[in-house]
């Protein structure tokens, strides 16, 4: 989970490379480097920590036009310290690298046979041993490079750079994103790990995919497979703009992306509303399609509506659906489970992707397996997927990023069109994919005859308001800014709900983990007398999610038994909810809703709590310690 920049061309290559970083900043940040090309020799400046130190160590330098790299470091071998920053230069060799080389330790036993001397702890710098001893005999390098990436095992994205081929960039991956952003004629070039960094320079983008090599002399950008087999490579043009990935006035991106939410589920919701007949109609999903046809939006109307048929049918003849997931996207497939098998009568069956890998699950052949994720990057989830298509069962992914690894390996493609989410702290993907697991869920029903077209209607309905509703809380935001200064002296956060209020408890603890680095638990608020109710005394915050749904007097008397055992009490409900304002420090009320919009609306004030106490704690709300916000390593 690193973040990667290469340029060459007429700009000062420190500019375009630390912009890019400052852009990708988000997928790792405990240390940082540059090498640029001057006078025919890399200069390699690193930093530890943030991006903002090695800045200030390249405070007044600047380079001739020309070529560099650059990296922001998510550890996984080696401290976060400088002698362990990227770049890795070894005599005339500089290189980044963002992933894991798996077999480093028996690498570096043979290079060290050859008389290598390493000077960090990192998988990473035996590349650059590779590519130097390589280049004997090479006539460029692209030559030495691709004599090496056989060698290699493991997931990574790699920019090669040499003195001996001042105006050479080789670009290769397996696994971890890469792009490439050409501008006039090849002469100037942008690689990076994420579009964001290049789309102030160009969005007319190649994706390079598993097992793919960029070749860039400064007039020309050639591609090929690892065999050496040179490959045409399809140009697309990206249709987000930079404007989507900056901050807009807000203090931070997550706060920001928070404002979105009800943009984006309406963006999540619209494509798939046949507003005619006020129905659900899932378009551009794709099973059995051609991809690129489909994510061109090549279709033809007939092939449309067939699609539109073969999704149905795919969903008529389901027996049992898997949700697979990490993280936050877990606990969105948690909410899935329950839209799924209430609405549709389809047993699911919820996993997390780090587990569902390794322990061999049973799938029938007649299921169908849905992962979520907002990157299309996360490995375990990406491994997950490639696990269940080796078993000839069909995928359907639901995520943020057109064109990543999920999106592109999976049978059907469903999206968040959350929009960039740059904070580590997932929200708008959170909501999003609410919003399309309820209209899976309607569609399955729909497929299965267990609701008439009157429901699906009011269904469809009721999720068309979620927006005006997120925003009606949205509004009293104020209230936790306050809120806040109370709470960030508890110890401890117990999050309970029930129902399909559990996940949102679930996800409202990780958030509070996650930003406010505070112990935080969620619980299903029935098991509380099993255990947990031991924790509770006057140091502990209890955040209760019980909005007036079919479980709310259950969940009323679980939070009686907290309150007779001190802890504070933080409660969500719906409208003027007197019972729990008696019972609570803090009440939020909650607009009316269905039940299955409700978690929509619901995690907006876990979301905004965690804010604002990590804010008030003085926390780097978009770049909490220890986390990336696209986990491409195990
Ligand atoms: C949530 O706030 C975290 N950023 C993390 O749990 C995230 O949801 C998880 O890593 C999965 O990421 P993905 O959705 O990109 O697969």
């Amino acid at each position: 989970m690193c973040g990667i920049v290469g340029y060459m061309g007429p700009k000062d290559p420190k500019d375009v490379i630390i912009h890019g970083l400052e852009t990708l900043e988000y997928r790792g940040y405990d240390s940082a480097g540059i090498s640029v090309l001057n006078q025919g020799k890399y200069e390699r400046i690193r930093a530890q920590g943030k991006l903002v130190n090695l800045k200030e160590k390249l405070e007044g330098k600047s380079f001739p036009g020309g070529v560099g790299i650059g990296h922001t470091r998510w550890a996984t071998h080696g401290a976060p310290v400088e002698k362990n920053a990227h770049p890795h230069k070894v005599y005339q060799v500089n290189i980044v690298h963002n992933g894991i080389i798996e077999n480093n330790e028996e690498l570096r036993v043979e290079l060290k046979k050859q008389g290598s001397v390493f000077e960090s702890d990192t998988d990473s710098e035996l590349v650059a041993h590779l590519v130097h001893y390589a280049n004997d005999g090479a006539n460029n390098l692209y030559e030495a490079v691709i004599k090496i990436i056989s060698k290699l095992e493991g997931a990574y994205s790699i920019l090669v750079v040499s003195e001996e081929y001042p105006d050479q960039i080789v670009a290769f991956k397996n696994g971890p994103p890469l792009v490439i952003g050409v501008c006039d004629d090849a002469r100037e070039v942008v690689i990076a790990s994420d579009i964001q960094a290049i789309m102030p320079y160009t969005k007319d983008v190649v994706y390079l995919e598993d097992n793919e090599v960029a070749f860039l002399t400064g007039e020309s950008v050639s591609y090929f497979d690892i065999e050496g087999k040179s490959l045409d490579k399809k140009v697309t043009t990206i249709k987000w703009d930079a404007e989507q990935a900056e901050k807009q006035g807000y203090e931070h991106f997550m706060l920001k992306e928070i404002y979105e939410q009800p943009r984006a589920v309406s963006a999540a919701i619209e494509p798939h509303v046949d507003a005619l007949k006020n129905t659900v109609s899932l378009k551009n999903v794709g099973f059995g399609l051609d991809y690129d046809k489909l994510i061109e939006g090549d279709l033809t109307a007939d092939e449309v509506a067939a699609d539109i048929k073969s999704t149905l049918d795919t969903f008529k003849n389901l027996e049992r659906v898997f949700i697979v997931g990490c993280g936050t996207s877990f606990y969105a497939g948690m909410v899935g489970e329950y839209y799924i098998e209430n609405l549709a009568k389809v047993p699911v069956e919820i996993e997390l992707a780090s587990e569902f890998r390794y322990r061999n699950p049973i799938i029938p052949k007649d299921s169908l397996v849905i992962f979520i994720t907002q990157s299309g990057e996360t490995a375990d989830t990406l491994a997950a997927l490639r696990q269940v298509k080796s078993e000839g069962v069909k995928t359907l992914s639901i995520c943020n990023v057109r064109r990543s690894s999920i999106d592109r390996e999976s049978d059907g493609h469903l999206y968040m069109n959350a929009g960039v989410e740059v904070g580590v702290a997932s929200t708008k993907a959170f909501v999003t994919s609410l919003a399309v697991l309820n209209l899976i869920s309607i569609s399955i029903a729909k497929a299965k005859g267990e609701i008439s077209e009157e429901k699906e209607s009011r269904l469809l309905m009721g999720l068309l308001e979620a927006p005006k509703h997120m925003d009606s809380v949205l509004a009293y935001s104020h209230f936790f800014s306050y809120a806040a200064d109370t709470l960030k002296k508890f110890k401890g956060f117990l999050y309970m709900g029930r129902g399909v209020n559990y996940p949102i408890a679930l996800e409202g603890a990780l958030k509070m983990k996650e930003l406010a680095y505070k112990h935080a638990e969620g619980y299903a608020a029935g098991e509380m007398k099993h255990g947990p109710l031991a924790l509770i005394d006057e140091k502990m915050a209890i955040v209760m999610v019980a909005p007036k749904d079919a479980l709310y007097d259950k969940t009323l008397s679980n939070l009686e038994e907290s309150k007779a055992r001190g802890g504070a009490i933080i409660s969500i409900g719906t409208g003027e909810d007197e019972q729990l304002k008696k019972l609570s420090e803090h009440y939020l009320s909650l607009p009316e809703a269905h039940w299955t919009v409700n978690p929509l609306i619901e995690v907006i004030p876990l979301q905004l709590l965690s804010y604002y106490v990590a804010d008030s704690l003085g926390n780097d709300v978009d770049r909490p310690r220890n986390l990336a916000k696209s986990v491409t390593v195990e």
